[in-house]
């Protein structure tokens, strides 16, 4: 196993009614901002369980953060922030209004030229507000990490930052708040948490085997109740279940110890950048090519991952990985995920396109950190 640090400070309130909690978590006395996405928690029901636990006080807020949130409309946020002089942040929605709230929460404080150096420049987060969330997507599991990813609307980036400043003081997860959910959110929230477990699972073997199982009790969970919460969308224990599921497969845990990927990410956030399909969409086409190039390398954990969690039998050899991707592939398709560029109307010339900008900006990817525009492109050339 690889050395690791572990420290993860979120204090996770879990369950049917935990928004009440809010009344004792968020800070008395001081400036708080809340903020929300496109109006889903007005028409849910969320606003006002918010607002009633809150009763008494006058949160400012600050709605319209939009998916994929945009750099432009968070420092608006910013601005408002500085001038109410905030002293905590509440986000209220999915991952993307978390993220939001976590780079308004490093923007505030930020002395540098402009907050956007610390996504494009690696500029340090020296301070930030504290922040809170009431989570109302299962996905990214940004309720449990220290990461954000912004997208910039002038030059069409989607970049990422983490800091141990920015985790969440605490997150309510109630798994209620996701009945209103359209189907394409919970697909996207099934296929997201997949790849992240993917992501730091399918690499080398470094003799791991409690992380190995960690992943593959989320992969095996995911693979139940996903399909189950779609089926039946009332039922709450799926919903649970898939809640949690979102939260472990980003929270720092199996990541611990163990070499991570990230390749299908960087590569899904550019296509989203370009040409604006779901977050998730982008990994559903990624993953399974990535995969296919890059077997030979991944060959023991693609073995495991083909008994283990796809449940195969047959000599362990290069049909047994293909048939575990495959079937990974269908496993998307079946949850209600296209899983090809063609599909999203999406030009094969992306490969290229894709391939370059990652190029000008240095960026090698994967466990070995030595994919470069060549492969890049060849794997986006096999998702057509
Ligand atoms: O904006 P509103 O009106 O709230 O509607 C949202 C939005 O349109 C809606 N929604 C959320 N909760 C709902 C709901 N609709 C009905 N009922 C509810 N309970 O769903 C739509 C999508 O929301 P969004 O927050 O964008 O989705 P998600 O949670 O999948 O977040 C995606 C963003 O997270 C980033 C992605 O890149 C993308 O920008 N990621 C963040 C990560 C992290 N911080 O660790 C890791 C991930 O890999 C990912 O990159
Ligand atoms: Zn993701």
């Amino acid at each position: 196993m690889q050395n690791f640090e572990f420290h993860n400070p979120v204090k996770v309130v879990f369950g049917k009614g935990s928004i009440a909690e809010l009344a004792e978590l968020v800070p008395r006395g001081v400036p708080v901002l809340m903020t929300y996405g496109g109006g889903s928690i007005k028409r849910n029901g969320v606003y006002d369980e918010v607002k009633a636990a809150l009763r008494g006080r006058a949160p400012r807020e600050f709605g319209g953060i939009e998916p994929n949130p945009r750099y432009e409309t968070l420092m608006r946020a910013v601005a408002l922030a500085r001038k109410e002089r905030v002293k905590f942040l509440l986000a209220v929605g999915g991952g993307s209004v978390l993220d939001g709230t976590k780079f308004i929460a490093a923007a505030v404080p930020f002395k540098g030229r402009d907050p956007w150096d610390i996504l494009a420049a690696d500029a340090a987060v020296a301070a930030a507000v504290p922040l809170g969330c009431v989570l109302t997507l299962p996905a990214t599991g940004s309720e449990m990490n220290g990461g954000a990813v912004i997208s910039r609307e002038s030059s069409r980036e989607k970049l990422a930052f983490t800091s141990p400043l920015v985790y969440p003081r605490f997150s309510i997860l109630d798994p209620a708040t996701t009945f209103s959910l359209p189907k394409r959110q919970v697909t996207n929230g099934i296929v997201d948490a997949f790849v992240h477990v993917m992501e730091q699972y399918a690499t080398y073997d470094v003799d791991a085997p409690l992380q190995d199982r960690q992943a593959e009790a989320l992969l095996v969970t995911l693979m139940e109740e996903g399909p189950r919460t779609l089926k039946h969308p009332r039922d709450y224990e799926a919903r649970a279940n898939l809640v949690w599921c979102a939260t472990q497969a980003l929270n720092d845990l199996i990541g611990c110890g163990v070499p991570q990927d990230w390749a299908t990410h960087l590569i899904g956030h550019e296509l989203t950048a370009l040409y604006g399909i779901d977050h998730a969409q982008s990994l559903a086409v990624v993953l399974p090519a990535l995969l296919r190039h890059q077997r030979r390398r991944k060959r023991t954990k693609l073995l495991r991952y083909a008994r283990r969690v796809m449940r195969l039998t047959g000599p362990a050899g290069d049909a047994l990985i293909l048939k575990a991707i495959a079937g990974t592939e269908r496993f998307f398709r079946a949850v209600g995920m296209r899983t090809r560029l063609s599909e999203y109307g999406i030009p094969a010339e992306a490969a290229e396109v894709v391939a370059a900008r990652l190029d000008r900006r240095g960026v090698k990817l994967g466990e070995h950190e030595d994919l470069g525009p060549k492969e890049v492109a060849e794997i986006l050339r096999m998702c057509v």
